[in-house]
């Protein structure tokens, strides 16, 4: 149940199908997320979530990079829209694109990723939608998950908040598991780590994440 009035306003930043932005609003109208998605920006304009966004009223918006000179020329218009909005967090929910330095900085340990393996292992450049899964198959892994983790100027190197695994099984293809681990962790994972931060659960002090009750169930 909602925690307090004071609801953490949230702003999602998506290039796909956007499921995961599905899942958050479907824990936000269950009552158990103290917060509502004020906006979301998308870096393509045929991208699925743009029309969830839409078909639920919250205000969408399209930043595609081949809009803007460059990146930053791009992120400043993002963060114009982020602080119209007053966003208390910015969601990265299947974002493909690179955050300049000076989104970070306008909003340290407020910009959380999902990333759908167990970093640091198969994070990085290169290591995008399909490619994770292609790459934990190729190598062997018995395990692979996803990891929700705070945004540094890296690509998937920020603080890791929380992360789940399963079992690759034999039978596996890089598609079954990317299918597992979207419906059985992402959908799951990421809505609980936006319900603690809403909820002020999670902090960070001398570089490490603390959880309010010690552990993050
Ligand atoms: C997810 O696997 C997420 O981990 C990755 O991109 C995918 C996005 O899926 N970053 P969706 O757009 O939320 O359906």
């Amino acid at each position: 149940m909602t925690q307090n009035s004071d609801k953490k306003k949230l702003v999602a930043l998506v290039s796909g199908g956007g499921s995961n932005l599905a899942a958050i609003t479907e824990r936000i109208d269950g009552g158990d997320i103290n917060g509502e998605v004020v906006a979301v920006i998308s870096s393509n304009a045929e991208a699925f979530a743009l029309t969830r966004a839409r078909e639920r009223g919250i205000p969408a918006y399209v930043c595609a990079r081949k809009d803007y000179e460059n990146n930053e020329a791009r992120d400043r218009e993002i963060l114009r829209i982020v602080r119209e909005h007053n966003a208390d967090y910015i969601l990265l929910a299947g974002y493909l694109g690179i955050i300049s330095p000076f989104l970070i900085d306008a909003y340290p340990y407020k910009i959380v990723n999902i990333h759908p393996a167990l970093l640091p292992k198969f994070g990085g450049k290169g290591f995008f939608g399909i490619h994770v899964h292609e790459a934990v198959i190729a190598a062997g892994e018995k395990e692979s998950g996803a990891t929700v983790h705070f945004v540094d100027s890296g690509t998937d190197t920020g603080l890791i908040i929380a992360q789940r695994s399963l079992k690759v099984l034999e039978e596996d293809t890089p598609h079954s598991l990317q299918q597992r681990i979207l419906s059985n962790i992402e959908h799951k994972l990421f809505p609980e780590v936006v319900r603690a931060l809403c909820n002020n659960e999670i902090k960070v002090e001398n570089g490490k994440v603390i959880f309010k009750d010690g552990n993050f169930k």
